[in-house]
């Protein structure tokens, strides 16, 4: 069994998603929002979000794929699902669980853009700074983390432990 020590419990995680839909509940009324959740890492976090949003909302997913099969940063961004919503004139709200090197939400970012939304902004439930590369503005942001490997809650190390509901550092 590997090491994990844990970083947020599920009251913790209960605590900053009420803020945050809390906060996105006041900034979006009267507008058109677009939830879109960034799989598959976001989904759990969503899926609690969404529930907390106190406005009419629409929800999509967009599917990319940065990382291979460990905890390497590929710079190479797919696009493995495209939005089904029509977001021109919309106000976009990207809901992504960890940013790392910054990578994947600056492409994410320009491609929405691409679209004509009205407007383009992010949600990150962890914001880990040890490797960002491209500078972004993250609107919403959970927890700050220096460093370190995270899993649970939605989060994977090569596809496992997205179904724990803390959220756990992953020690080598
Ligand atoms: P970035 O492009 O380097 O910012 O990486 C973005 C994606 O890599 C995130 O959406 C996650 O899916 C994944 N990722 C980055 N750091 C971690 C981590 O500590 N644990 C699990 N997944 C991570
Ligand atoms: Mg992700």
């Amino acid at each position: 069994m590997p090491d994990l020590s844990i970083v947020l419990s599920k009251e913790d995680i209960a605590k900053t998603v009420q803020l945050l839909a809390k906060r996105i509940s006041s900034e979006y009324q009267h507008r058109e929002l677009v939830v879109v959740g960034v799989l598959k890492g976001a989904f759990v976090f969503l899926s609690d979000l969404i529930r907390q949003i106190t406005l009419p909302i629409q929800i999509d997913f967009i599917g990319v794929a940065s990382y291979g099969a460990g905890d390497f940063s590929s710079e190479t961004i797919r696009l493995t699902k495209d939005l089904e919503i029509n977001i021109k004139e919309k106000d976009v709200l990207i809901v992504e669980d960890i940013v790392d090197t910054g990578i994947t939400l600056s492409w994410l970012i320009a491609y929405f853009k691409s679209l004509g939304p009205k407007t383009v902004r992010v949600c990150a439930l962890l914001d880990k700074h040890e490797r960002r590369k491209c500078d972004i503005q993250i609107d919403y942001v959970g927890h700050v983390i220096d460093k370190g490997f995270i899993v649970g809650y939605g989060l994977d190390f090569a596809e496992e432990y997205r179904n724990l509901p803390e959220i756990f550092q992953l020690k080598s």
